[in-house]
């Protein structure tokens, strides 16, 4: 049966898309998840969401356990990832409040948990492939939703995502561009690379609020301005979360 989670990214850290909501705590062997699941259905299709920063937003990019969110959504027996974040762009034509269906990531993390196979036990040498790290049916899927509801979209996009909490620098911003990546933010990986390796679908709706900081026509990026715009565009991703999941059932 399908289930599907969600994890929330900075702006949706409680949306209330659930029919009958009911509120279930998890614990896993690598600790607590962000926050307790909020369990319910849209349409037929039953759901469980997570907050990726905590319900409060009190957890930084950099502390927030991957590990546990993920294992939990399996523990849950969750069959699909669908995950919100805000990001930057570094393409002139991916505008403010434009939705990437993310198809690659870059991984510029520093100090997270990356992988689950910390040690390779009984000659399991768990190399997880990663050529095509978001599911190809599921992002169909919502760039199909995209499409019929009309939002501003590009069906793919290349995100790297930093380590956080600081900004980049212009330098670097400049250099994400000749590296091919299209949008930046603080999530997803390693978020994608955990659900890979546990075989969980995981597909993205980035929410682009602000052009970073290589623009030399415009004010650099604040996380103010991340918030207003995110806010200002959240019914858009709500609504792609509500049609792509209820087509489910
Ligand atoms: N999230 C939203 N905008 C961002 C940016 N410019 N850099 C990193 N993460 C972001």
């Amino acid at each position: 049966m399908t289930k599907i989670a969600i994890i929330g990214g900075s702006g949706l850290e409680d949306p209330a898309i659930l029919q009958n909501p009911t509120e279930v705590a998890v614990d896993t062997p690598y600790g607590k998840p962000s926050s307790a699941f909020k369990c319910g259905k849209i349409g037929g299709t039953e759901v469980a969401i997570l907050s990726r920063h905590g319900r409060d937003h009190s957890i930084p990019p950099t502390q927030v356990n991957n590990r546990a969110n993920i294992w939990a959504i399996r523990e849950l027996g969750c069959t699909h990832i669908i995950v919100t974040t805000a990001c930057g762009s570094l393409r002139e034509e991916i505008g403010r409040g434009d939705l990437v269906i993310l198809d690659q990531f870059i991984d510029f993390t520093r100090h997270r948990g990356i992988t689950f196979h910390e040690s390779f036990e009984n000659g399991a040498l768990n190399h997880t492939p990663m050529a095509d790290p978001f599911d190809g049916s599921l992002r169909n899927r919502l760039i199909e939703k995209a499409a019929e509801l009309k939002l501003p979209f590009h069906p793919q996009g290349t995100v790297i995502t930093i380590e956080g909490p600081r900004f980049s620098t212009r330098a670097e911003s400049k250099m994400f561009r000749i590296w091919g990546a299209d949008v930046i933010n603080m999530s997803v990986a390693p978020e994608c690379i955990l659900a890979n390796e546990i075989g969980i679908p995981y597909a993205a709706i980035a929410l682009s609020t602000d052009y970073d900081c290589w623009k030399t026509d415009e004010a650099p990026v604040t996380w103010e301005e991340v918030l207003k715009v995110f806010n200002r565009n959240v019914e858009n991703v709500l609504g792609l979360l509500v049609k792509t999941i209820a087509s489910f059932s």
